[in-house]
């Protein structure tokens, strides 16, 4: 990042700490992090090389996902929890494109993905888009500040892509998610990825022991019948809780197989 300085104004940001939104950022080939981010992010790819494709992996799934919600389901509204730094292809590029009055709510806690949520904002006059700065473990103010632009009398899809890593405890997490699902109508649906030690991912072990002695925030890896669950009550869309590169890599539009990664991906519908 130009001049290695914080932005002025944004308080809590420490640039000698690498952050999650920022190594992400880093690995998915953008160009918003510090040298500190650069450091963890190269040491946990020597250890996990699989990470970049894991980064990209997720956000394909993201455009894959929103694409066929938007276009094939009917879904207007969309909630992203955890958003990231802007990045090609942000929830509401992908939606609007599809239908220019989708309505996106995007949530972070991170004080540089606050410094640039401009970039979110730039949706179609017929949609509408707006920014939280909240934490993802307080269901209730995000539901409330997301009401002044989301109508949660009507189908909502709720994203938590990458981000149920970082409540490390299962039942908080479960609890999180159930509040979010409870507030949204029938119809609404649950976007989710998760990383796992499974499907290739045995490597990540040390890689993220590292990662939560030398960043933050720190971050768990689930199996996949502890990521089932947060989908309980809701039925899936094929083809289920798969490696989120193999859920319908058909609508990608590329030729090629696609491989297998360590990051779990599912979509549920609300009954
Ligand atoms: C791995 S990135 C995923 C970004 C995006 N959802 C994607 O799939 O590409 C995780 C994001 O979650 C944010 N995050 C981590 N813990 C959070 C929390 N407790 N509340 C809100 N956001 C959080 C980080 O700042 C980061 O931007």
């Amino acid at each position: 990042m130009d001049g290695e300085r914080p932005p002025s104004g944004s308080n809590e940001l420490n640039p000698h700490v690498a952050h999650n939104a920022r190594v992400w950022n880093y690995w998915l080939g953008g160009k918003d992090h510090y040298s500190a981010d650069r450091e963890v992010g190269d040491r946990v790819f020597a250890m996990f090389p699989n990470i970049v494709h894991v980064a990209r992996a997720d956000r394909a799934f993201l455009g894959r996902v929103v694409r066929h919600l938007t276009g094939e389901v009917g879904i207007r509204q969309f909630l992203d929890i955890g958003t990231g730094l802007p990045t090609v292809d942000n929830t509401h590029q992908v939606a609007q494109r599809v239908n220019p009055r989708a309505r996106v709510v995007y949530v972070d806690n991170d004080p540089l993905v606050l410094v640039h949520a401009r970039a979110l904002l730039s949706g179609t006059p017929e949609g509408a888009t707006d920014y939280v700065d909240a934490d993802a473990r307080d269901p209730e103010t995000i539901l409330r500040a997301a009401a002044k632009t989301l109508d949660f009398g009507r189908p909502v899809a709720v994203m938590l892509l990458g981000i149920l890593n970082f409540v490390l405890d299962t039942a908080e997490a479960r609890s999180v998610v159930r509040r979010l699902m409870d507030a949204v109508p029938s119809g609404s649906h649950l976007v989710l990825t998760h990383p796992t030690l499974e499907l290739g991912g045995e490597g990540n072990v040390e890689a993220m022991r590292f990662w939560n002695e030398h960043a933050k925030p720190p971050i768990v890896a689930r199996n996949g019948q502890e990521i089932a669950a947060f989908l309980d009550g809701l039925e899936l869309l094929e083809p289920g809780l798969v490696s989120c590169s193999l859920w319908r890599p058909e609508l990608a539009g590329v030729g090629g197989e696609p491989t297998r990664i360590a990051q779990y991906g599912a979509v549920g519908r609300k009954p």
